[in-house]
């Protein structure tokens, strides 16, 4: 190829050409995948209070901190998962329910997507129906009295001066109470258990 490295306009076709079909095959034909679009079966759209949370979520840039993304990791789909006590607790199964990885038809009705790439604390896509809303809201407040040592920010000024949440506090919690949920894996893990 002596002509590509003497000839510098030939050169920067021949460049210019392998960066265009990099694209091409990296990025435009995986987005004419139509699986991205469809919904997964379990999906619904944001209440107007959930995406109100999304707002804030966003604001408060929880991201940086917080991915929203399970991969297809067995370390991951068990971190992420039911664990054994938790089961039993809420169900009577003693029995290990892992994570699904996330799916793309999970995120169609997010815009922006808040996938992240920190995981200072823990993955929260499959944080929704893990705790209460009460959970929640003591964890907002003051993140060391839910979890000793934890070194999450205490997010005070959603909370009046009687520690009540305010509108904003509930709608954040809302919000994480919705991630995840667009596939029903809690309870259809339980149920493949409960038919074996
Ligand atoms: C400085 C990093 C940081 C920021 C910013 C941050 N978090 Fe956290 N978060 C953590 C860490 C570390 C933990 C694990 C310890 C704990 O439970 O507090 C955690 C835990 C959590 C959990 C419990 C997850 C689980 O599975 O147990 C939730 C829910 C959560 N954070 C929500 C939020 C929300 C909502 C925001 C924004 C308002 C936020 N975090 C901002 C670091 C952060």
């Amino acid at each position: 190829m002596k002509i590509v490295e003497t000839k510098s306009v030939v050169l920067v076709v021949f460049v210019a050409l392998l960066a265009l079909l990099g694209t091409y095959f990296t990025m435009v034909v995986p987005l004419m995948d139509q699986s991205l679009y469809e919904p997964t079966a379990d999906a619904t759209p944001y209440s107007k209070l959930e995406l109100r949370g999304k707002e804030i979520y966003q604001r408060e840039g929880c991201t940086y901190c917080h991915t929203q993304q399970v991969r297809n990791l067995l370390a991951e789909t068990k971190r992420y998962g039911m664990g054994e006590e938790e089961t039993f607790k809420r169900y009577g199964v003693r029995a290990l329910i892992q994570a699904p990885p996330s799916q793309p038809g999970e995120y169609v009705y997010d815009k922006p997507h808040l996938l992240g790439t920190r995981r200072v604390g823990p993955d929260l896509a499959r944080v929704g129906g893990k705790y209460d809303n009460s959970w929640h809201i003591n964890h907002l407040r003051d993140p060391r009295s839910t979890s000793p040592g934890s070194i999450m920010p205490a997010y005070s000024w959603y909370f009046d001066d009687r520690g009540q949440p305010t509108k904003d506090a509930i709608a954040l919690v809302a919000y994480l109470q919705k991630l995840g949920t667009n596939i029903k894996w809690r309870e259809q893990g339980v149920a493949r258990v409960k038919n074996q």
